[in-house]
């Protein structure tokens, strides 16, 4: 798969070792940055991992913050995206297998380097089932996220 890795400066300490483990698990990266631990703005690295996904440059994406939050609220606004914080490998696997997240994003400030990396594993091992009562249940997101984006829920009548 070819999997978008993008951090802000409190996800930068763990890119590394996280593009290490895509790699080796035989995935391509596309590096979306930051490249330092200078301060930058969390919804930039959020928005242009959603939009990876949304315009089908990556399968899926990795995004790190400080706490995985700001990351994700940003990443989760792209339509097509479904991002989850996952600070345990049960979430990170269930996530894909059950809710097609296509999205992870992790605190570098919450998780060690040795469990964000094994997260980080859960999360490419994964594949969404497709069983009847997922494909039900993830129809009505996209369904939520097309209403949401027709603007009949705040336009004004
Ligand atoms: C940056 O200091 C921090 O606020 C950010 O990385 C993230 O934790 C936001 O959710």
């Amino acid at each position: 798969m070819r999997i978008a890795l993008g951090c802000d400066h409190g996800g930068f300490p763990l890119k590394a070792k996280v593009a290490e483990v895509v790699k080796s698990c035989g995935h391509e990266i596309v590096d979306l940055g930051t490249d330092s631990s200078c301060s930058v703005d969390y919804p930039d690295y959020g928005l242009t991992g959603g939009l990876a996904i949304a315009r089908r440059e990556a399968d899926r994406a990795i995004l790190l913050c400080g706490s995985g939050i700001g990351i994700s609220v940003a990443a989760n606004k792209v339509p097509g995206v479904r991002a989850g914080v996952c600070h345990d490998t049960y979430s990170a696997h269930q996530g894909v297998e059950h809710d097609d997240m296509n999205v992870l994003c992790l605190g570098a400030r919450i998780v060690g380097e040795a469990l964000a990396l094994e997260i980080v594993q859960s999360f490419l091992n994964a594949r969404y089932t497709n069983e009847e009562r997922h494909a039900r249940r993830l129809a009505k997101l996209l369904e939520i996220e097309r209403r949401a984006n027709s603007g009949e829920w705040t336009q004004a009548s």
